[in-house]
């Protein structure tokens, strides 16, 4: 397909990566080093559905506008390359490093085929991810049980030394250590109710205080416990908490070494329907993480990134109105591509909602509903605060300042509709609303 038409298609996301084509799943080998973000993702080089699972990758140096590279890992005797995580290796404690630039290593599972076993392997980059080796001992991990997988690494400074969270199979993960990234000592393991897959951990202040943090042992479903880890034992405090209430937000995972303190995460928006496109799947939008105080306790917040705002275009802006029953607010637009930020207090109105592409999204009786999810949304102090990045097949609701995420794949018509703001019942008072048509970051 001519590159004039590619990224141009009907059903194709104009802010969230996708592959130029084939199948994608999970976000991979997330790592930040001199300027640029790197995204590996699994991709089946060859079909439109999952199989022969191999790493892709893309480079930003915005986390918006992406560049898709060569192939990073291909199928070995050892397996297809399932999902893993990246670390710059600062301090050279793999001895990969030959040259002046600091050597990037990747963890992935070698998923064998019987009678070979899934493990854990690496590979390592000494020209910034351009190309890779493989470790020639891999794999790093023998085959514990099961299908054992998805290893996640970072380095714990107070004990100098790497950490790997792991998959092990039902709702069971654990945790192991290195000193050098080759050879790796089991430290504990842990349940995550109801949640399986893709682990994460880290640590983040609580409201923004350096000397009082928390830990997050994360699960793919979004399921997270909050609890402390010391280099040794992860000990968990709360019992399974839920940060992504969408139906099509899974795997999502962290930058290594994000600048400026941030942590930075992003998701496979698994279960969206991409008719006759030459692609399949898209990841989320990049959110920003944080620990908050809420009504509930301490909760992981989830926020879109700052940089949507590269791609502001167009505002259409209210303040201080009513948006009253019967009479519809509509911006003049045809754009279908949109970062809403609204603050609204419902007060009286029986319901409020806004007609995304002819789909309602309805909040009433203390919840909001888009299709099929209903998720409960209380205001604070009467005022409900919603930001929305709707894409061509997806929409991404934040609430509260990120107390609330969900993502979710939709399948417009294709054709177009206005984007109307209404209210029911009583009129709901528009504290202030902001309607920012985006560009394509394909463009
Ligand atoms: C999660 C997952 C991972 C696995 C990968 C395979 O979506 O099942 O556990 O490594 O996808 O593509």
């Amino acid at each position: 397909m001519p590159d004039d038409i590619l990224y141009a298609e009907t059903h194709r996301p104009q802010f969230h990566f996708t592959p130029k084509s084939n199948w994608t799943n999970d976000p991979n080998g997330l790592v930040y080093y001199r300027g640029e973000y790197h995204l590996f993702f699994q991709h089946n080089p060859t079909g439109i559905t999952w199989g022969n699972m191999t790493w892709g990758h893309a480079i930003s140096s915005d986390l918006v506008h992406w560049t898709q590279a060569e192939h990073a890992l291909h199928p070995d005797e050892l397996g297809t390359i399932f999902s893993g995580s990246a670390v710059v290796d600062w301090n050279n404690s793999a001895g990969f490093q030959t040259g002046e630039e600091k050597t990037l290593i990747v963890f992935y599972t070698s998923a064998g085929e019987d009678p070979v076993p899934f493990t854990q392997s690496i590979a390592y980059s000494n020209d910034c991810g351009r190309s890779w080796s493989k470790y020639h001992n891999n794999p790093v991990i023998e085959h514990i049980c099961a299908q054992n997988r998805d290893p996640k690494v970072f380095w714990h400074s107070p004990t100098d030394q790497w950490i790997m969270a792991l998959y092990l199979d039902g709702n069971d993960y654990t945790i192991y250590r290195s000193k050098d990234l080759k050879s790796w000592d089991r430290l504990c393991d842990l349940e995550i109710p109801g949640t399986s897959e893709c682990p994460d951990l880290f640590e983040l202040p609580i409201n923004g205080d350096p000397n009082d943090t928390a830990w997050v042992y994360w699960g793919a479903n979004g399921g997270y416990l909050l609890g402390q880890f010391d280099g040794q034992v992860f000990r968990a405090e709360t019992e399974v908490l839920k940060a992504e209430h969408g139906p099509n937000g899974y795997a999502a995972q962290t930058w290594s070494d994000a600048p400026d303190g941030r942590l930075l995460q992003i998701s496979w928006m698994r279960g969206g329907k991409y008719p006759a496109m030459p692609f399949n799947q898209q990841m989320s939008f990049p959110v920003e993480l944080s620990l908050r105080t809420t009504r509930d306790g301490i909760r992981l917040c989830r926020e879109p990134i700052a940089e949507i705002g590269l791609l502001h275009h167009q505002t259409y802006q209210w303040n201080d109105c009513a948006l009253i029953p019967g009479e519809n607010l509509a911006p003049a637009t045809h754009s279908q591509l949109f970062d809403i930020r609204l603050e609204i207090e419902p007060g009286k109105a029986r319901a409020f909602g806004i007609k995304i592409r002819g789909i309602d999204l309805r909040y009433e009786g203390g919840k909001i509903a888009f299709q099929n999810t209903e998720v409960a949304l209380d205001p604070v102090d009467e005022r409900l605060v919603l930001q929305l990045l709707i894409d061509r097949t997806s929409l991404e609701i934040f609430g509260n300042r990120g107390e609330l995420s969900m993502s979710i794949c939709y399948l417009p018509e294709a054709a177009d509709h206005p984007l109307v703001f209404y209210a029911e019942g009583s009129p709901a008072k528009v504290i202030s609303l902001a309607v920012h048509e985006l560009r394509s970051a394909w463009t």
